[in-house]
């Protein structure tokens, strides 16, 4: 069978194309490379030994997604395409809105067109609302999201969920990341952010490497063990590997199901540092500043429920995740931009 993978050029989806390669899925990507470099797709057929039929264009072009379910026949869509980052959304939230929720209307108007309708979506945990109590499970109260990417992750949840509800043919999984880090073991594809990174893991390496002066720890006055935020880092290889045990799932099951893609284990900023430090064998300099206006002190998963009926669950620790996110950064100092 072959899974149509929306944003398959990115960080979480160039590992999922090669985890579904590896399990016997042909795949197909689409992605307008505004937040990648195709080098990943290249490096992902040089891994596996298979191919990836690659459309270079954006998931909005509903004549192009046409001409795709036309050339292939496709049984299952992965829906990655989006931009992600919280910061901007708030500076340009138009831009978010129209991205990441036009994308999704016309890639299911596609899919309804042609009668091909299951599809697993890249959610997040941002859609929690920030007062409930850990760990947070499927029920846990969402909504009151603090910025427009949240809340395009939030609307798309409502989008697909009503979907569902209306025509019983729809299979739809939304599956909420926790903190993906982490690369292939490879260290031949890995997370390449353009400009100055939001995320945690990306700074460290980044500092590691010389490309920055120290990392800034968001504040050291949390309510957790020693201050600083925790939150429930996962793998990405693991990540990946829920998006397969996803595609079985809607393979079997029809309406919409939510679930937790999290290790269950929270981890702070500092634990991360002395982890990275101590696994890898390098200096990763950084001071305490203001918390970051937004952050929440504590937030891990509970995955009982992806455990039960995905039938998956995270199996890389803290040290392989600092351990390959280093080996990425350190053979591709500049990511794929060498
Ligand atoms: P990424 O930016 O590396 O990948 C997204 C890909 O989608 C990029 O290759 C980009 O070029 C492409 N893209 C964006 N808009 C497009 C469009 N309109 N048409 C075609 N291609 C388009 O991000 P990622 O970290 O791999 O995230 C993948 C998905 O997972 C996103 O939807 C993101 O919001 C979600 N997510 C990510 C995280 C995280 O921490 N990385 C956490 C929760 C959810
Ligand atoms: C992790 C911890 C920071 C950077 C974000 C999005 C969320 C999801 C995942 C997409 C926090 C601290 C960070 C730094 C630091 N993405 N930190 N110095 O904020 O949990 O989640 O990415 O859906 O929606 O909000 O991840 O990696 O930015 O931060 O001290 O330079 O590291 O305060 O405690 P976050 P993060």
């Amino acid at each position: 069978m072959n899974v149509l993978v929306t944003g398959g050029a990115g960080y979480i989806g160039s590992h999922t194309c090669v985890e579904l390669l590896n399990s016997g899925y042909g795949v197909v990507v689409i992605d307008n490379l505004c937040n990648s470099n195709p080098e990943s797709l290249n490096r992902v057929q040089e891994l596996t030994g298979k191919s990836v039929k690659f459309y270079e264009g954006d998931v909005r072009d509903e004549a192009l997604l046409k001409k795709i379910f036309a050339e292939n026949e496709i049984g299952c869509v992965i829906h990655f395409a989006g931009l992600k980052a919280v910061g901007e959304s708030v500076a340009i939230p138009w831009k978010y809105y129209d991205n990441n929720l036009n994308s999704t209307l016309v890639l299911t108007k596609v899919m309804e067109e042609v009668g091909m309708k299951n599809i697993i979506f890249s959610s997040s945990a941002t859609v929690y609302t920030g007062d409930n109590e850990m760990p947070l499970r499927e029920d846990s109260r969402t909504g009151h999201c603090t910025n427009p990417y949240g809340w395009t992750k939030y609307m798309t949840e409502q989008i697909l969920s009503g979907m569902a509800l209306a025509d019983k043919e729809w299979g739809i999984v939304l599956l909420r990341y926790f903190n993906p880090i982490g690369a292939h073991k490879s260290g031949r594809i890995g997370e390449d952010p353009r400009g100055i990174p939001n995320n945690l893991m990306p700074y460290i390496t980044q500092v590691a490497i010389g490309r920055r002066e120290f990392l800034s720890v968001y504040g050291d006055d949390y309510d957790t063990p020693d201050g600083t935020g925790v939150r429930d880092y996962i793998h990405v290889v693991d990540l990946a590997r829920g998006h397969v045990a996803a595609v079985k799932y809607v393979e079997q099951n029809k309406g919409c199901d939510v679930f937790n893609l999290g290790t269950g284990t929270g981890y702070s900023v500092l634990d991360m540092v002395k982890a990275f430090i101590k696994v890898n064998g390098v200096d990763v300099p950084y001071k305490i500043v203001d918390r970051r206006p937004g952050d929440l002190g504590m937030v891990y998963a509970d995955p009982a429920k992806s455990a039960e009926k995905l039938g998956w669950k995270a199996e890389y620790g803290l040290e392989d995740m600092v351990q390959d996110a280093w080996k990425w950064q350190s053979q591709n100092p500049m990511g794929y931009g060498e």
